[in-house]
């Protein structure tokens, strides 16, 4: 028999332990939130992006910050290619369809891998989070790396998070990683704001809906956990493709019925920060 995959490794148990230093807000911003997911490929940055599109429809200030270092997705998905300036003591994030954005992809070339180590990498965080000019925003979604490793660690114990979104698509590979991340925010005390069930479903040109990855498993994961569950989003061609695009869907296409689902989250977050 295959010895299961423990839920916490033995090193981040250790990382996890005995640390409770001062965390520090992001200045220039009233809330962080981050988008995150034990898996890759599940649709976190798709996720960020429209999230953040659709809270700046619904009037909030935003900002994006791609903490994906091994992997920044927020170059191709908002199309950028600057480089953010300096004024001499912070970087000037670049703003694009009035967000606010900072990725380490402005920073470096594309096509060259990341070779960073741990510290490396925290490091790069706090520049992120403590030397960026973010300006007068209400929230910051910052698109988190796959898994539960230095980064949701360093913003965890080291940055004041004020909640956090688990996207996952249905199936059970994925949703045992998820619960590991649910373990893991929990323990270091983020409030964790629910669980988006993405690519649930495909309806297809006979109008049939086929649910590819499996039925209502983030639900039960949700259920199980006692988190709230945040709703599905279906697959859909368009969605991909306007990432591809460098203009993500909720910008795209407003009235499209994704960007319907993204506009009604991006009110229920709101409303669970702002009094209206
Ligand atoms: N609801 C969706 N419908 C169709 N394609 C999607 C959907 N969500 C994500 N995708 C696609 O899935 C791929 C992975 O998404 P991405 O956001 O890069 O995932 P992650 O950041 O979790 O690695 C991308 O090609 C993206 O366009
Ligand atoms: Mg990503």
């Amino acid at each position: 028999m295959p010895k299961e995959k423990p839920e916490l490794s033995d090193a981040m148990r250790k990382k996890m332990s005995g640390k409770s230093p001062e965390k520090n807000p992001i200045k220039g911003t009233k809330f962080t939130i981050a988008i995150s997911s034990a898996k890759g490929g599940v649709g976190k940055s798709t996720f960020a992006t429209n999230l953040a599109l659709a809270l700046k429809r619904i009037n909030c200030k935003v900002g994006l910050l791609d903490a994906d270092i091994y992997g920044p997705s927020i170059p191709k998905m908002f199309s950028i290619s600057d480089k953010p300036k300096s004024d001499g003591q912070k970087l000037i994030p670049i703003t694009k369809y009035d967000i606010q954005c900072m990725s380490i992809g402005f920073l470096t070339d594309q096509q060259t891998p990341m070779i960073w180590r741990g510290p490396m990498v925290t490091s790069a965080i706090k520049t992120f989070t403590q030397k960026v000019d973010w300006k007068d925003l209400d929230f910051i979604i910052v698109d988190m790396p796959p898994g539960t490793g230095d980064t949701q660690l360093t913003f965890s114990q080291e940055i004041k998070m004020d909640g956090a979104i688990i996207v996952s698509t249905p199936q059970e590979v994925a949703l045992l990683d998820v619960k590991r991340g649910i373990k893991m925010f929990d323990k270091l005390g983020v409030k964790i704001l629910g669980l988006v069930d993405n690519m649930s479903y495909f309806i297809g040109d006979d109008g049939k809906k086929y649910e590819i990855f499996g039925k209502d498993g983030v639900k039960k994961t949700a259920e199980e956990f006692n988190k709230e569950f945040l709703g599905e989003i279906p697959i859909n061609p368009e969605v991909g493709k306007s990432g591809d695009e460098g203009k993500p869907i909720v910008e795209a296409n407003p009235n499209h019925e994704i960007s319907k689902i993204y506009l009604e989250l991006a009110n229920k977050i709101k409303s669970s920060y702002f009094e209206n």
